[in-house]
């Protein structure tokens, strides 16, 4: 019995543990269940945004182009974000794609953690910029070229130096407008930007070689946006040709250069880009180190902003300027007063100088914000991407539009109207998701700093050494942002005058 007994109790026992296992197995199973549930329900949360992709193989390209046509381009956003959210998907120039307008959206693009977004350019343009482009490159080679850049560009070192080359080319270009009866200020501004730009890559200054550079650069840019048919005669063929001729003479220079610093073993001064790469690429071994073809690739892609970009953002300050007699007073007046220091002191202009001209700053970043001269940026997801409830999945490219988050009432009062004076609250921070004129996150432009200092440079010896008229002309915003008739002005000296162009009218 006891025996029984106690094989009873054992039952009782067995059955116990039995039934515990079967609860702890029960709450396991629900508490899986549960969790996957919320993983499935947040996976379905997160949709393909909204949209029209629009007619076969053409989408939406065309009324994407008549708006860029338009003084308002920001149009074709706005009419899509008010049916279908701040992210949607449409299809333009051959491809589909989810368009973000939404600041926080494009900042999380542009941050890439985990590395899930290439960037997305379109084969024109890759061929053009060739297989080591910074703008292809991806991972660690990528960070290592950003970084070096960036650090060298921004270093006080070089701002200090390159100041004086700018304002020699500033003071050349705007000496020659005295014998002129009409300025081309497009034009002309990118004498000054291609000019600087050389000097900072390969240390090549005015003559033959830089005449030679720019006359092959012209001809090679165009094709950057065109028809991607490659044989002779096309655009494409030509600006190819242009390509090879450029990178010879790069090639050229870089291995002189190469050779020298072999032969030297000079390990002083950086003193330009090719130095910067050429070091780098002496100091690693080769596997890490960037290739010489690499290196020429770089050098004639970072000419762009010399023909592009920075003469846009100068000749858009004068436009604006031009339409805005009270800033255009104020900018007078400021810098007028910095000539007057440096005159009674009898110091060199130095960078900072420049920089910290408070109105001028704001005069520049209100250009830039209204000029949007790079619209936004292209990537591709490399896989499933989920951004504030919208699904961008694997394969699709998005656009991070800078141009609507700059154009939107929600972050800009009043947004079409030209208000420096904004910036007096605001500020214009690099971390600020509503200001991107240079992107941001891991492609932040490295010539950012540059890019200011000598539209800064610019601005002063333009406003203190002549009034102007600028004729009527309008911004055109496709394919890149240009103006129609070049802005034309009319000037007049006014050295060592301290009367603003406003007094005179
Ligand atoms: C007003 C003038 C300029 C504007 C508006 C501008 C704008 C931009 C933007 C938006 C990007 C980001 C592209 C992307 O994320 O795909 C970029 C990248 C870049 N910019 Fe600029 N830029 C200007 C001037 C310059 C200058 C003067 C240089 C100097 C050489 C420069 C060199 C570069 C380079 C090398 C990159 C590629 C960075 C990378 O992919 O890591 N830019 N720029």
């Amino acid at each position: 019995m006891s025996l029984l007994g106690f094989s009873d109790e054992n039952k009782d026992m067995d059955s116990w543990v039995f039934m515990c296992f079967l609860l702890l197995v029960g709450w396991w199973c629900w508490w899986f269940f549960v969790k996957e549930k919320k993983k499935i329900e947040k996976k379905c949360q997160a949709i393909i945004p909204k949209g029209n992709l629009g007619w076969p193989f053409l989408g939406e390209t065309l009324e994407f182009i008549a708006c860029g046509y338009t003084s308002q381009p920001v149009t074709f956003m706005d009419k899509r974000k008010s049916l279908y959210g701040k992210v949607f998907k449409t299809h333009i120039l051959g491809t589909p794609i989810i368009v973000s307008t939404d600041p926080e959206v494009n900042k999380v693009v542009l941050q890439n953690h985990g590395n899930v977004f290439i960037p997305a350019y379109p084969k024109t343009v890759r061929d053009l910029l060739g297989e080591f482009s910074i703008l292809q490159m991806n991972g660690n080679l990528h960070k290592k070229l950003h970084a070096l850049i960036g650090g060298f560009l921004r270093s006080p070192q070089f701002k200090s130096r390159i100041t004086k080359d700018i304002e020699n080319a500033v003071k050349l270009t705007l000496s020659s407008w005295q014998d002129l009866d009409i300025i081309l200020v497009q034009e002309e501004t990118k004498k000054i930007t291609f000019q600087v730009l050389v000097k900072v890559l390969m240390s090549v200054g005015p003559g033959h070689d830089l005449e030679f550079l720019k006359k092959e650069f012209e001809e090679f840019i165009k094709a950057l946006i065109c028809l991607p048919v490659k044989f002779p005669g096309t655009r494409l063929y030509k600006s190819l040709k242009a390509r090879e001729k450029l990178l010879k003479m790069v090639k050229k220079i870089v291995e002189e250069r190469k050779i020298a610093m072999e032969r030297s073993d000079d390990k002083g001064n950086i003193k330009d880009t090719v130095d910067l790469l050429l070091r780098d690429y002496g100091e690693t071994n080769e596997k890490q180190s960037l290739p010489l073809d690499s290196i020429c690739d770089n050098i004639v892609e970072m000419m762009i902003p010399g023909e592009e970009t920075v003469p846009m953002a100068m000749t858009l300050a004068v436009k604006f300027l031009s339409d805005c007699p009270v800033a255009l007073k104020q900018i007078i007046e400021e810098n007028m007063e910095l000539k007057r220091q440096k005159t009674e002191s009898g110091d060199d202009y130095d960078w900072a100088d420049y920089m910290f001209v408070r109105f001028t700053q704001n005069v520049i970043s209100e250009t830039l914000r209204m000029a949007n001269i790079i619209n936004g940026v292209w990537r591709k997801a490399l896989k499933d991407v989920e951004i504030k409830g919208n699904l961008i999945p694997q394969g699709w490219c998005v656009l991070a539009s800078f141009t609507s988050v700059h154009m939107d009432k929600e972050n800009y009062e009043n947004p079409f109207h030209f208000d420096p004076w904004r910036w007096e609250k605001t500020g214009a921070a690099v971390n600020n998701n509503c200001f991107t004129p240079f992107g941001g996150g891991q492609r932040l432009c490295p010539g950012l700093e540059l890019s200011r200092l000598e539209i800064s440079i610019f601005l002063h010896h333009l406003v203190t050494t002549y009034q102007w008229a600028a004729e009527k002309d309008n911004i055109i915003y496709f394919p890149t942002v240009k103006m129609s008739r070049k802005l034309p002005i009319k000037v007049k000296s006014c050295r060592n005058s301290t009367t603003t162009n406003d007094d005179d009218d």
